[in-house]
């Protein structure tokens, strides 16, 4: 039999006991940097430097992270469900936790392309990327990361996953940032949602919700271990 469809849509929370900052906790400054100056295309112009050794230094941070108890449980959630997380992270923590299919809606930081290219796509691991650093064709490399004011390449594939889940988990996201947020709207239905955030996003939610009000590496164990026996 097909195993039930559970898609699992996570921020920055997910990663926070991993000791990776969230953005707006800490007043709209991003490890001390106005979020627009280093993630966004008009900052990329302004001061490329600036943003690759910002993203220089969030890689190395991701080095020294582990994925804690909310990334390991949501692999537990594999052996019963078709599980399909939709993380607006940058970090690698559900895939070295062992999740198997992850769509990363903001791009990855242990990635790289030319600046004015989608593709082709290196994997960097944990390695710096330089003002020179360039690809066979000379063009300059820059981290593989949706900026604010670019589009967001795996929306579609995204959406069409919430819009067949029989499932939809939230966590850690304020749900402010679009179009990621507007996933939410396309759950079928009659399918529950699941939120796991200690403060409730500000979100019009049209579906049944049940707010889980526990940090991810808590509230995920948890909830993973109800899903789990509902099914068996
Ligand atoms: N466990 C679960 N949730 C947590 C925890 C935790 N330990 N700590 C904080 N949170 C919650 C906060 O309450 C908040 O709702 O995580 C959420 C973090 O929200 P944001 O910082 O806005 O992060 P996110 O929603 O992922 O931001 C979306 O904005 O800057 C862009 O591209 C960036 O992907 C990012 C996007």
């Amino acid at each position: 039999m097909d195993k039930e469809k559970l898609v699992v849509l996570t921020g920055a929370g997910m990663s926070a006991e991993s000791g990776i900052n969230t953005f707006r906790d800490s007043g709209g400054l991003w490890e001390g940097h106005d979020v627009m100056e280093v993630a966004s295309v008009e900052g990329w112009h302004r001061d490329p430097e600036k943003v690759l050794e910002f993203y220089n230094s969030r890689r190395r941070q991701l080095k020294d992270a582990k994925p804690n108890a909310g990334h390991e449980a949501l692999v537990e959630l594999e052996k019963q469900y078709n599980v399909v997380i939709i993380t607006q992270n940058v970090d690698d923590l559900h895939e070295r936790a062992g999740s198997g299919r992850v769509i990363h809606l903001h791009g990855e930081l242990t990635k790289a392309r030319p600046v004015d290219s989608e593709e082709p796509i290196w994997d960097i691991g944990f390695k710096d990327i330089r003002l020179g650093d360039m690809d066979e064709k000379g063009r300059q490399l820059r981290p593989h990361i949706v900026w604010f004011g670019e589009m967001v390449p795996m929306m579609e594939l995204a959406a069409l996953e919430v819009a067949t889940c029989s499932k939809l988990l939230i966590i850690g996201t304020s749900l402010v940032v679009y179009p990621a947020a507007g996933l939410v709207d396309l759950v079928p239905e009659h399918a529950p949602i699941y939120v796991i955030d200690p403060a409730e996003p500000e979100y019009r939610f049209q579906s049944n919700v049940r707010f889980i009000h526990a940090s991810a590496s808590v509230g995920t164990p948890k909830l993973v271990k109800e899903l789990l026996v509902a099914t068996s």
